[in-house]
């Protein structure tokens, strides 16, 4: 795994940027593995606005997002769909319909998921994904020890910390889904390169733990250093218990 570690969020997001907008540029129907959070927003802005300066075009480019909690309205302001719309898609030339985002309002879940799972196939995969961590190391929402290293798409209950980091975003905590879709590590694996970002203390013990700990699905990011192309960007204070 290739390691730079920078100052601050905001060179985080700068180097990130960098990287996502050579890809494009390289490829411009490339297939861009997304993640919502509040990590990635700063690469997401920053990329918005070389579109805004003419230096990348999302016209042919197709998105693929890693995760949606279910159940959930497209339409909620919660969801992870009204997410991408709000934050990066509006702000660029891209076709929402090239955009993916697994559907919390499906009726058959499973059948969804091998359907998600095939539409990133019929893609050629993913040329490169972005990824936040949790800060229990999950990646996507594939939490410690639930699923095991081996899943692709599938539905997946929350734990106790996911939910209660993310509650706060509902009005009350009670209207938080308990569960979620999400790419398994192995759907996250068919990636050609990815991208990991981290920052802030309380993102800290998870590095330590992806980066020193032993491979395990204790802590779901430990299995990237398994992949063949992974970059951590991560500022100071996450690297900070190294
Ligand atoms: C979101 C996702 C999650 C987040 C993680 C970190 O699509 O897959 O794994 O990346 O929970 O969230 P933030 O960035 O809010 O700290």
């Amino acid at each position: 795994m290739k390691i730079i570690v920078v100052k601050n969020y905001e060179e985080m997001s700068n180097r990130a940027a960098e990287i996502f907008a050579e890809t494009i540029n390289a490829k411009p129907d490339a297939v861009l593995g997304l993640a919502t959070g509040e990590t990635p927003l700063g690469m997401y802005n920053n990329l918005a606005k070389k579109y805004e300066y003419g230096e990348i075009d999302f016209s042919r480019i197709r998105t693929v997002n890693l995760d949606e909690y279910y159940p959930i309205d497209p339409e909620n302001n919660q969801s992870y769909r009204y997410f991408m719309n709000r934050n990066f898609f509006s702000k660029l030339n891209i076709n929402l319909k090239n955009t993916f985002v697994p559907d919390g309002s499906t009726k058959k879940p499973d059948a969804f998921c091998l359907e998600y799972e095939s539409i990133i196939d019929s893609f050629g995969g993913i040329d490169i994904q972005i990824l936040g961590i949790g800060r229990n190391g999950h990646i996507g929402f594939n939490e410690p020890s639930a699923e095991g290293l081996h899943a692709l798409t599938h539905v997946t209950e929350l734990t106790p910390s996911t939910i209660e980091a993310n509650s706060r975003f509902f009005a009350s905590p009670d209207l938080m889904p308990k569960h979620a879709i999400t790419m398994g590590i192995k759907s996250v694996f068919k990636a050609k390169k990815i991208i990991i970002l981290a920052s802030g203390v309380t993102k800290a013990d998870a590095i330590r733990e992806m980066l020193r700990g032993k491979i395990s699905a204790m802590c779901p990011a430990s299995v990237l250093s398994l992949h063949q192309d992974v970059t951590l960007i991560c500022d100071k204070d996450a690297y900070s218990k190294i």
